[in-house]
């Protein structure tokens, strides 16, 4: 039974004759996760005497208490505008009665962590987890939106299951190079391989330098941060328009008042994730995460957040990403698998237009954390298309593509799957394609080797790239988009079948199939066996990948290199700090690339 403190006095809080909460599951505000002194009245005292510090009075002390995540860092332009957010906030929880306080978490910017920001994404979210449980709050606003930053803090707010409101920084605005739009990263990564096979020169790639990023926010395509906003919207966690107003936008400063309200709502009903969040959400997020094509990232962050949830554990696989795809077409225009820009996807309705189309696919009975189900919500924001908003939102009967944007494959080289965006293929006669591998053991390997022009490539050839998985490069690199060689790249290839158990950008795009599992550094991997001149075949509407050789040879070279690889991994797993602690813990790409402590399944915490 929860306190209620409409009557209580400030001295009542010293009177030793009265309880400082009757329960600690009942406490509220201030009175929540007391500092252990040995002495609930003291330690309430104490509390006080150094909050009053600040200011505040025992009537704002007495109010909901409405944490705000601060990840602003000067290192973070996807965050620059954190602090207008954070005021926007506080307005919007002030308005409604609670008490904001805002404090800090880690904060993490794609190009700004090393060895990647995938490696630091547990970490953020042991530090979002922790400080949600040890500070006294009643709900909490997490602002993020670099890609790892709104996993991270999903993970951990629904560890924690208090209420959470996610708020996104938003995405940044187009630039414009000689009168063509450009965004980060997809044109990053376009105008780089134009500089590497020599089509523009160095003048050219350092002015449109100047123009990928021209404001802050976030990568204004859809990439994984785009992606991961859109899936916290189709979780009923932040309002529609939340997942593309614009970082500059005065539309952002209103949702950013509106999570505000929301949360001092969702603190007095309790709305914690744990509760609200079901299968069925969940089915929504995929089915949003097919239809726009949305990163492969995304599925690695769904895993890991759907994981966390004690109640879900084994309800979504990665055949469910499969099993949606195959019903589910790609409908947004966006790049890297169309041609615009977030801002496009914004001003042709956004979440709220494609929740209307998707909606006979969508389980409509699915809760919001404003209380509401999705239905309800949709029933009271009608959407009328009109003629742009169905050039970037395709209705459901004219795709963009028609099936299965993101696929999950499996064979003898990935037994525990795969994963190919079929949808961004530049070349879809590689979807079906066999071809001998060129295998490159890790990085510094390709890197050194890459653009040889002794090595047997030819636009047939498969580039195979090992050890980028969870542990053999810890953070799982974005490597996956291997660089087509420069020899070929001067004849005009533009696309090839690249295979590796790494990541790629969300940005990116190509025929190239990621997150093979086991990946190449387990001991047991048959993935780290596949050798240059072997045959790989991949066809994704037969969902396959497969090595092609005897399953006697896959068993002797598996045996062959077992010793060897276990002692490379016994030292590796020796590490100090947490890089070991990341090496001894991390579990698969298909389980999400997370602690297997901090599962739902790891253990039990009350
Ligand atoms: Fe932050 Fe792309 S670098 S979203």
């Amino acid at each position: 039974m929860e306190e209620n403190n409409d009557h209580r006095r400030p001295e009542d809080d010293y009177d030793l004759n009265k309880p400082v909460v009757s329960s600690p599951a009942a406490a509220t505000g201030l009175r929540r996760n007391l500092t252990s002194y040995g002495d609930a009245h003291f330690s309430l005292f104490l509390r006080k005497a150094f909050i009053k510090a600040l200011g505040y009075s025992d009537d704002a002390l007495s109010r909901p208490i409405i944490g705000i995540i601060n990840t602003y860092s000067s290192y973070n332009a996807c965050h620059a505008n954190v602090p207008n957010l954070i005021e926007a906030v506080k307005r919007g929880v002030q308005l409604q009665g609670g008490l904001p306080i805002d404090f800090p978490t880690i904060s993490l910017h794609e190009s700004f962590a090393a060895p990647t920001s995938m490696f630091l994404r547990n970490l953020m979210s042991i530090d979002t987890e922790e400080m949600i449980r040890a500070q006294p709050m009643d709900a909490c606003v997490m602002i993020g939106g670099c890609d790892k930053t709104v996993p991270a803090q999903l993970m951990g707010g629904i560890s924690a299951n208090k209420p959470i409101l996610p708020l996104l920084t938003g995405p940044m605005m187009p630039g414009s190079y000689r009168g063509q739009r450009l965004g980060a990263c997809t044109d990053c990564r376009n105008n780089w391989a134009k500089y590497r096979a020599g089509e523009i020169d160095i003048e050219e790639i350092s002015a449109i330098n100047e123009e990928l990023a021209p404001t802050s926010g976030t990568c204004g395509v859809m990439g994984t941060a785009s992606t991961m906003a859109c899936i916290t919207a189709a979780l009923g966690l932040i309002p529609l328009r939340g997942a593309s107003a614009p970082a500059v936008s005065s539309t952002r400063l209103r949702i950013a008042e509106e999570t505000g309200a929301n949360a001092v709502a969702a603190a007095k009903a309790k709305r914690t994730p744990q509760e609200i969040l079901t299968k069925e959400s969940f089915l929504n997020a995929i089915t949003v995460l097919q239809a726009i094509g949305g990163s492969t990232n995304g599925i690695v962050h769904i895993m890991a957040i759907v994981n966390r949830h004690p109640k879900l554990q084994g309800e979504i696989t990665l055949q469910t990403f499969d099993d949606i795809g195959r019903k589910t077409p790609m409908l947004i225009d966006l790049k890297p698998s169309g041609e615009n820009y977030m801002t496009d996807f914004h001003n042709a309705g956004g979440m709220l237009a494609l929740m209307h189309t998707l909606r006979p696919l969508l389980h409509l009975n699915a809760m919001t954390i404003t209380g509401k189900t999705l239905g309800e919500v949709l029933d009271e924001s009608p959407f009328k298309s009109f003629p742009f908003s169905t050039q970037v939102i395709r209705p459901l009967s004219d795709p963009l593509y028609p099936w299965s944007s993101l696929v999950v494959l499996r064979g003898n080289i990935a037994p525990d799957g795969a994963i190919i965006k079929a949808s961004a293929s530049k070349d879809r006669r590689l979807l079906r394609h066999s071809g001998p591998a060129v295998v490159f053991e890790n990085i510094a390997d390709m890197t050194a080797r890459i653009d040889d022009p002794d090595l047997p490539f030819t636009p047939d050839s498969v580039l195979v790239l090992k050890s980028i998985g969870p542990v053999g490069n810890p953070g799982m690199p974005e490597a996956g988009l291997i660089p087509i060689p420069r020899k070929l790249g001067r004849q005009g290839v533009q696309d090839m079948l690249r295979l590796s158990d790494g990541r790629m950008s969300g940005t990116a795009g190509g025929t190239i199939v990621l997150h093979i599992s086991p990946e190449s550094a387990l001991p047991e991997s048959p993935f780290g066996i596949v050798r240059t001149g072997d045959v790989i075949t991949c066809d994704v509407e037969a969902r396959k990948l497969q090595l092609e050789i005897s399953d006697e040879e896959l068993k002797r070279r598996i045996e062959e290199r077992r010793v060897i690889q276990s002692e490379k991994m016994r030292i590796e797993y020796a590490q100090r700090g947490y890089r070991g602690l990341y090496l001894r813990s991390v579990n698969q790409a298909q389980d999400g690339v997370d602690f297997d402590f901090l599962t739902a399944r790891g253990a039990t915490r009350s």
